[in-house]
C-alpha cells in the first residue's frame, strides 16, 4: 500500500473541506472543519471517531446528499460539488454507499432478488430480467444461498440483510464503497464475518473503501490507514500499523482510556471511549480539544493547529507536536 500511495494519484480527495449547519435556534456548529484526506486505489481508509465528530457529515459531502459549505471534493479528478444531471448520476456509479442499518434501504415489500437487481436496471447496466438472472450470481458473491432470492426482508437476519446490501452495493462495479458503521449494529462474531467478506471483495473487485466507525479494534482490522477525528477536525491520520505510535494527544487519550477486553476468541480488544461532543460549538476559534487536554498550553485556546506531517504517512494537528523535535518522543499523556 505504501508504494500504491506514492506512484498514483488520489481516486477521492478531500481539500480543505467545511461545512456548518445552522441549528433552528439559530446556533451554528462545525460539524466538519478544514478536512483534508487522500485516499488511493485499492486502499481502505477509515475515519474513527466518537459520536457526533463529523464521520457521517464528511460521508454525506463526498456522496453529494449535501454540499461542503468550503472546499473541494474530487472523485477520480472531477471536482463532486459542479456535477449536475448525468454527471451527477455517474457518481452514483462509481460511489456507493452502505449504512448502518439496512432496513433504511430495503423496502419491506422488495424481494431479495428485485432488490438485487434494482442498480442494475437504475443505471441501464442490464434489462429486469438479465438483473434477475445476476442477482443469483451477487447472491453467491456474498456467500448466501440461492433459496434467498424470492425472500422478503423481515424473512433475514441482520448479517443476512447486510450482506445483501453490500451485494447490491457492489453489483454496478462501483470503485469507491463507502461504510458507514456499516458493521457496528452487528453481533461481533457476524461482524467478524461480515468484515471478513469485505476484505475479500476489495480484492477481487479491486474496490477502494472509506470505512467509518467509532470502535478502533474494528477499525483497524480493516483499514490500511485511520484517520482520527474529533469536533470536526481531522486530528491524526497514520497507518493501522502504526496505531501505536500515535503522536496526538487525542488519539493517545482514545488508546489509553480504552479499556481492554477479551473478546470470545480470548484476542485483547479495545473501544473508543463513549464521549459527547460539544467542542465543535462555532465560536472557540482555538483547538478544539483544548479544554480536555493534558498538554494544553494557553495558545492551544486561541490557535488552531493545522495538520501536518510527521513523516511517512503520518500527519497530525497539534501546537505541541509542532514545536518538537520530529522523532523527539512527546512527553505520556497523563
Ligand atoms: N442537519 C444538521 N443540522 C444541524 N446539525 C447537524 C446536522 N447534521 C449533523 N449535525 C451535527 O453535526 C455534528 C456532526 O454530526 P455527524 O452525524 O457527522 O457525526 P458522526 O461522527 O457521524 O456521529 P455518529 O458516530 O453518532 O454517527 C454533530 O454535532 C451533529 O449534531
Ligand atoms: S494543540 Fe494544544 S490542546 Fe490541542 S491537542 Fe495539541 S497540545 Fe492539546
Ligand atoms: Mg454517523
Amino acid at each position: 500500500m505504501e508504494q500504491m500511495t506514492e506512484k498514483q494519484a488520489p481516486i477521492l480527495e478531500l481539500r480543505h473541506v467545511c461545512k456548518t449547519f445552522r441549528t433552528d435556534d439559530g446556533r451554528e456548529v462545525r460539524a466538519v472543519r478544514d478536512a483534508s484526506l487522500s485516499v488511493y486505489p485499492g486502499e481502505c481508509v477509515a475515519l474513527v471517531g466518537e459520536s457526533g465528530c463529523g464521520k457521517s457529515t464528511i460521508a454525506r459531502m463526498i456522496t453529494r446528499l449535501i454540499n461542503p459549505t468550503s472546499g473541494e471534493i474530487i472523485l477520480c479528478g472531477r471536482d463532486t460539488s459542479k456535477m449536475e444531471g448525468r454527471a451527477l448520476l455517474d457518481l452514483y456509479r462509481d460511489i456507493q454507499m452502505v449504512f448502518q442499518d439496512p432496513y433504511s434501504v430495503f423496502s419491506p415489500r422488495m424481494s431479495v432478488g428485485t432488490f438485487l437487481g434494482e442498480g442494475l436496471v437504475h443505471h441501464g447496466i442490464m434489462t429486469r430480467a438479465q438483473a434477475t438472472e445476476e442477482a443469483k450470481n451477487l447472491l453467491q458473491l456474498v456467500e448466501l444461498p440461492p433459496e434467498l432470492m424470492d425472500r422478503m426482508p423481515h424473512q433475514l437476519s441482520g448479517g443476512q440483510l447486510q450482506r445483501i446490501v453490500v451485494a447490491r452495493a457492489v453489483s454496478i462495479r462501483p470503485k469507491v464503497l463507502l461504510l458507514d458503521e456499516a458493521t457496528s449494529a452487528l453481533d461481533v462474531s457476524v461482524q467478524k464475518l461480515v468484515l471478513e467478506l469485505l476484505s475479500r471483495l476489495r480484492k477481487e473487485l479491486n474496490l477502494t473503501y472509506v470505512f467509518i466507525g467509532h470502535d478502533l479494534a474494528v477499525v483497524r482490522t480493516i483499514a490500511d490507514r485511520i484517520a482520527v477525528m474529533y469536533a470536526g477536525m481531522i486530528m491524526e491520520e497514520l497507518r493501522s500499523e502504526d496505531l501505536a505510535e500515535a503522536q496526538h494527544p487525542y488519539t493517545r487519550r482514545l488508546l489509553q482510556s480504552v479499556f481492554s477486553v477479551h473478546d470470545r476468541t480470548n484476542r485483547k480488544i479495545i473501544q473508543v471511549e463513549d464521549m459527547s461532543v460539544a467542542a465543535n460549538a462555532s465560536g472557540a476559534e482555538g483547538c478544539p480539544f483544548h479544554s480536555r487536554c493534558p498538554q494544553a498550553a494557553r495558545e492551544c485556546e486561541n490557535t488552531c493547529p493545522p495538520l501536518r506531517e510527521l513523516g511517512p504517512d503520518h500527519r497530525a494537528a497539534c501546537l505541541a507536536l509542532s514545536y518538537a523535535v520530529p522523532n523527539d518522543p512527546v512527553p505520556p499523556v497523563t
